[in-house]
């Protein structure tokens, strides 16, 4: 039982942190569960459910050894001493809080679950994002059990990052774990730490009371999310000014207080967590009757949705102020590279407003076109897919790029000039590409925050 861990929740947290804490510990028998049946048959076999540089091989060390996926939750529970709960926590999308308060449903399930199957104490542990004092209702429930048992809850949010999960979880900056000042919450806060302490050096094991580490998951989402906004934001004066965002960012991020990383100028920050985290502290603000600090962060959420729609109303506008039947191949639809997750893509958002316009879609991505499908299914119109980025460009009179993978900076583009039609255009949406080449082959170019380079009209730099 000690040595027992389960995990509910096979997501892209829960099965990622499993494998690896099944990987670095051996001695422990870990089991993730799910109550998706094609989830877990993915994890059980060749074809894991999500891509992840790296997932493979550690599945592959532990699966069967100490790690084991399965839809069995209340063997699961009855089994383990040490339950992480890692379901999905997404926006409300009714009642008191639509649209900003998270959807506690799939979490407190799991609070009935546990209650239901237990027949020993446990330690549950929050691994899930939540809103601050989540941790005090999961108590509550769990103790109203009337079987006697005791529940410890503790607060262990996650920090990993999509498409660098396995290096994140393997060297973290740190491991966050809140835990009540009790003597029970106590040891189980021990128990935890031993688990980390494998493999991770002791000054980075961060442990806080519960609140503080659920409040910290918001707040470090939050910040992030406000760098990037803050970034995308001047890229809009850059572009009036022909300051160029890499020098300004370049320049500012040499300020050691300030750092150099996240300051990547984007269409718009995407993924499952950033957006609705910070819509979540919003509302945690209004409940706590703070409207000033509420319309402070949700800045951060308005400036995400300007900076999207600038990049539609300005490929519009360069195409001469009309793309109604123009062919548009869009290079990336994932979020961000190395994933195939598409979840509050900007991608999404920008190609509706496109078919809006009547644009035809030629849509490229080397790992998320079957997510795209999903995405754009109710859509009315003229979209194609392409696994091949020389098809995707056949007859397109421009291309945006949407996501930054690396391998689109070595395509051929003078081949992919000569499959274009007349004048050519290229908007950038993360300024991976080459400007200063392409617009020597005869491009057009629409970088984010930088000036044009265009064959169209000369312009004073
Ligand atoms: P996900 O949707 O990929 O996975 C959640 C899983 O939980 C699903 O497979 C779902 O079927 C399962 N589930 C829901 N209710 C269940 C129940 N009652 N019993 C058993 N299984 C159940 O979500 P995710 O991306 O892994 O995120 C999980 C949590 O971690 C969220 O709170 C999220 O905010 C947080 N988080 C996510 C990331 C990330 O990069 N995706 C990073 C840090 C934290
Ligand atoms: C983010 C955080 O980085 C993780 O620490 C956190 O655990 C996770 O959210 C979560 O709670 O879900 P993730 O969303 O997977 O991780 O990916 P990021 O690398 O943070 O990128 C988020 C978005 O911001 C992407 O669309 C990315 O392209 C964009 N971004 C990132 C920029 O536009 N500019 C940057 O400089 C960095």
């Amino acid at each position: 039982m000690d040595k027992s861990i389960l995990c509910i929740g096979a997501g892209y947290v829960g099965g990622p942190t499993m494998a690896v804490i099944a990987d670095k510990c051996p001695d422990y028998k870990v089991t993730v569960v799910d109550i998706n049946k094609k989830r877990i048959e993915a994890w059980n076999s060749d074809n894991l459910p999500i891509y992840e540089p790296g997932l493979d091989e550690v599945v592959k060390r532990a699966r069967g050894r100490n790690l084991f996926f399965s839809t069995d939750v209340a063997k699961g529970i009855k089994e383990s001493g040490i339950i992480f709960v890692s379901v999905n926590t997404p926006t409300k999308t009714f009642g008191a809080g639509a649209g900003k308060a998270s959807d506690l449903q799939y979490w407190e399930k799991t609070a009935r679950d546990i209650i239901e199957h237990s027949q020993s104490d446990k330690i549950v542990i929050e691994k899930s994002t939540l809103p601050v004092r989540a941790a005090e209702a999961m108590s509550r429930i769990l103790q109203s059990n009337t079987k006697g048992l005791n529940f410890d809850v503790l607060s262990n949010p996650e920090f990993l990052a999509e498409g660098t999960a396995i290096s994140d979880l393997d060297n973290p900056d740190r491991i966050l774990i809140g835990a009540m000042r009790t003597e029970s919450g106590q040891k189980a806060l021990k128990r935890i730490v031993d688990i980390y302490a494998r493999w991770v050096s002791p000054e980075k094991i961060k442990t806080t009371n519960v609140w503080s580490s659920e409040l910290s998951k918001l707040v470090s989402n939050a910040m992030l999310a406000q760098r990037i906004s803050s970034v995308n934001s001047i890229s809009a004066i850059c572009e009036k000014t022909d300051a160029d965002i890499e020098e300004v960012t370049g320049a500012v991020g040499m300020d050691s207080r300030i750092g150099a990383k996240f300051l990547r100028a984007s269409i718009g920050f995407g993924g499952s967590c950033f957006k609705k985290d910070i819509l979540n502290l919003v509302y945690l603000c209004e409940y706590y009757n703070l409207p000033e600090v509420a319309a402070y962060w949700e800045g951060v959420v308005n400036i995400n949705e300007y900076q999207e729609k600038r990049f539609v109303k300005k490929i519009i506008e360069k195409m001469f102020n009309t793309i109604s039947d123009k062919k548009i191949a869009i290079f990336g639809f994932a979020f961000k590279a190395d994933t195939g997750d598409t979840r509050e893509s900007p991608a999404i958002y920008i190609c509706r407003w496109l078919m809006e316009e009547r644009a035809r879609l030629m849509i490229h991505d080397p790992k998320a076109l079957e997510n795209a499908k999903i995405d754009l299914k109710d859509i009315q119109g003229n979209i194609e897919y392409f696994e091949d980025p020389y098809e995707a460009v056949k007859g397109a009179h421009a291309i945006a790029v949407l996501t930054d993978w690396k391998n689109f900076k070595s395509y051929d583009y003078e081949k992919i000039y000569s499959l274009m039609e007349k004048p050519s255009f290229i908007f950038d949406g993360r300024n991976i590409l080459d400007h200063k080449k392409l617009y020597s082959m005869g491009f057009n170019v629409f970088p984010l925050g930088k000036p044009e380079q265009t064959h169209l009209s000369e312009r004073i730099i």
